[in-house]
């Protein structure tokens, strides 16, 4: 077992053990991938204020976020293909997450199903949409999320069409893998996930294949996002769906002022300021620019959870420091669950955790939910002068 101490290590594994194809997915962002860069650059601009003598006994990083108890203010994005990352990989994060106490959220875009996770679980997790044409594969996705006891719909309100990751089309995408000269060869020199893939029945997305009609290539995430997605999204669409759901419900990709205070009014539970972790409008600004405005904006009406660049403890603390009620990491346990499966991402929890639990100390904070702006040196021009 070799000795992790940090994401990177999960990362340099998960890209020896996987296949190419699925790797890149992960580790992309749209076009020229200015803005998944700056997401995890922009976090090293930002400085912790160290304190000392202060008691640093008995800390927790405890806390709540859309009123669920959680071990610390971080949840699992949803992230599609994760099946593809390790057999059965939305199995394995939802346990990894159960058992850390922080929430799960399936993509519709997963290989397991709603029903396969549930079986497998025990605690409600969260599920995620997209905002598709079809309103009857909706309600049906929506009723099988409801029996599943899924406690929150996230609505992903950043992707009515994809962004283009260059080498998801170089690398001809699919789920499961087109067998080209290419792929074969790449998937050689990947035996153990090779064999482990083999022993599963679980290789499609779970969610559509069976349920979605007219979808002409449903391997295919771009052709089933170019056919399915609803490009004509507006607010309306938006508070039908919360109304067609009827419970919770978290809307994730808001990197707009003006944006969040619609999202407020309309009565979500929690809005997630990302760019999609750049993988959308490459050239917007970072996510963790855009918090702070947010949070000051809209903070005292609505929960605010971050995502997008978050790769340690201390991105944790700084994003909720910058006010975020919860943050959401999907490349950093994508890592952990294709370098060593559902171990994995409980190795990327506890490196997560004891990094923020540490660092916040160091701050001179015992409790996750005494720490604020204070605790942060924020560079005059960090949110910036954009004209
Ligand atoms: C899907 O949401 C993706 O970013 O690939």
């Amino acid at each position: 077992m070799p000795v992790i101490t940090e994401i990177e290590d999960l990362k340099r594994i998960y890209r020896r053990r996987v296949p190419k194809m699925f790797y890149d997915y992960a580790e992309t962002g749209s076009w020229t991938e200015q803005t998944f860069q700056e997401n995890t650059s922009d976090f090293k601009k930002l400085r912790l204020r160290q304190r000392i003598a202060v008691d640093m006994d008995n800390r927790s990083t405890a806390t709540q976020m859309i009123g669920e108890d959680v071990a610390m203010p971080v949840a699992l994005a949803p992230v599609g293909l994760t099946g593809m990352q390790s057999a059965d990989g939305e199995i394995k994060a939802a346990r990894a997450a159960e058992k850390f106490g922080v929430p799960f959220t399936l993509s519709t875009m997963s290989i397991c199903s709603i029903e396969d996770v549930a079986a497998a679980t025990t605690k409600p997790f969260w599920f995620q949409v997209y905002t598709l044409k079809d309103d009857d594969f909706m309600r049906r996705l929506f009723d099988r999320a409801r029996d599943a006891g899924c406690s929150a719909l996230v609505i992903t309100v950043d992707l009515q069409v994809l962004g283009q990751r260059h080498k998801d089309l170089k690398n001809g995408l699919s789920a499961p893998p087109k067998l080209t000269v290419a792929s074969i060869a790449n998937m050689m020199t990947k035996i153990p996930w090779g064999l482990e893939m083999l022993r599963t029945k679980r290789r499609f997305f779970g969610n559509i294949v069976g349920h979605a009609k007219g979808v002409s290539d449903p391997s295919s995430l771009a052709s089933w996002t170019a056919e399915a997605f609803d490009p004509s999204l507006d607010w309306a669409r938006i508070a039908k769906l919360m109304e067609m759901w009827g419970g919770k419900v978290i809307l994730k990709g808001i990197l707009d002022v003006e944006d969040a205070k619609k999202a407020a009014e309309l009565g979500a539970d929690a809005i997630v300021v990302s760019n999609h972790g750049g993988r959308q409008l490459d050239g917007a600004l970072s996510s963790i620019r855009m918090l702070g405005p947010i949070v000051d904006a809209v903070g005292d009406k609505v929960e605010v959870h971050f995502d997008s660049g978050i790769r340690s403890g201390q991105d944790v603390l700084k994003a909720v420091a910058l006010g975020a009620k919860g943050t959401m990491i999907g490349r950093a346990y994508t890592y952990g669950l294709g370098a060593m499966g559902e171990r994995g991402v409980t190795k990327t929890l506890e490196v997560i955790h004891k990094e923020l639990d540490m660092s916040m100390a160091l701050c001179g904070r015992r409790n996750i939910t005494d720490v604020d702006r204070d605790i942060l040196l924020v560079p005059d021009d960090f949110e910036g002068r954009w004209a």
